[in-house]
């Protein structure tokens, strides 16, 4: 039996900080355990211009705790007036790694996303040229597509038109939460690559919904049945390069979830490491949990892998705490519902 394993360290390819007080609170909680995250931009307003994500970056470097070595690799948020020129500035000065997609409305903070996908295609074009990655929220936001299929149409009708006209461009699919979002980055013979969260290789959609609602189980894309999860888990283990790890932390206030309309996301960052050590093992494929966490997702941005490690150790890993207080109010971490074995330990 295997007791402890020491992998590099690990980078996460989807994250959100936030800003403030919040981005106080939680970018340690990060910083403990990765050395480099893809930095979501959906603040209010969005970090749009080369120059807003230069200000979030230098907000964030303002944040990282004395002594942590972390590196945020920042995105602009694209909408339909993105001018292609700063785009391409920032991609040149080494400020930005990605530009995220977001479908107008879809989920948290995305009023001022793409409604429509022919307004960025000139922008599309550069980013194909330039070797720019597309990180692309993929759901559809129309009315009459049920919440639970909005994965999978989104890549019929936006993703992959946008992939036949545009070969070239590197996309990475986030948070994927369906077969068929497995399936279609299996079938891609290039430029496509996949993040999932730690929260969707653990709950399915029973676990948001039977026994009494759980709004801290609630976020975007929403949690499917059994069998999805199944894939992604599958998936994630597989130790295939184009799945790798975005844990998609989202933290939001209780007052903000447990509210008639609560918000969308699960706080993550904390526990990551120590569930994901838990569900590679549960699935035999602990050999395969450095690829996700730490090789894949350098390889596909084009990075090194970092060069410091990570030690993790099973066996008397002390309860972690329920809630990060912050000056906002209190955050709940993600509950995996399964006693946490395994702890970082170096
Ligand atoms: C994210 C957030 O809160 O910003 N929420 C979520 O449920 N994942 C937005 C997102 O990534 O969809
Ligand atoms: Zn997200």
């Amino acid at each position: 039996m295997t007791n402890q394993i020491t992998l590099t360290r690990p980078d996460d390819w989807h994250l959100h900080l936030r800003d403030g007080a919040m981005l106080n609170a939680v970018l340690p909680e990060t910083t403990r355990h990765f050395a480099r995250a893809i930095i979501m931009p959906n603040l209010v307003p969005p970090v749009v211009t080369s120059a807003d994500a230069d200000a979030y970056k230098a907000r964030i470097m303002e944040a990282v705790p004395e002594g942590a070595d972390f590196t945020p690799l920042m995105t602009l948020y694209l909408t339909e007036d993105t001018d292609a020129d700063d785009v391409a500035a920032a991609h040149a000065s080494g400020l930005i790694s990605a530009v995220k997609l977001y479908p107008a409305g879809a989920t948290t903070n995305s009023a001022s996303g793409v409604a429509d996908f022919d307004k960025v295609r000139g922008v599309l074009e550069r980013m194909a040229e330039i070797g720019l990655p597309l990180c692309v929220h993929g759901e559809v936001t129309d009315a009459d597509i049920d919440i639970f299929d909005r994965e999978a149409v989104f890549i019929d009708r936006v993703l992959d038109p946008i992939r036949r006209k545009t070969p070239d461009l590197r996309v990475v699919m986030e948070h994927i939460t369906t077969s068929d979002g497995a399936d279609y980055v299996k079938s891609a013979s290039k430029n496509l690559a996949a993040t999932i969260t730690t929260h969707h290789l653990v709950i399915n959609r029973n676990d948001i919904l039977v026994g009494g609602i759980k709004p801290h189980y609630y976020c975007l894309p929403v949690a499917k049945r059994e069998s999805h999860r199944l894939a992604l888990r599958a998936a994630a283990t597989s130790g295939d390069t184009r799945f790798f790890l975005g844990t998609d932390s989202a933290p939001h206030t209780d007052p903000n979830k447990l509210s008639a309309c609560g918000c969308a996301g699960c706080f993550t960052a904390p526990n990551t490491m120590p569930i994901l050590a838990h569900v590679f093992e549960d699935d035999g494929a602990l050999d395969k949990l450095e690829g996700f966490t730490s090789l894949h997702g350098p390889a596909f941005y084009r990075l090194k892998p970092n060069t410091t490690k990570l030690t993790m150790t099973k066996g008397g890993a002390a309860p972690m705490p329920e809630k990060l207080i912050t000056a906002e109010g209190e955050v709940t971490l993600f509950d995996p519902g399964f006693e946490l074995q395994w702890q970082v330990t170096a």
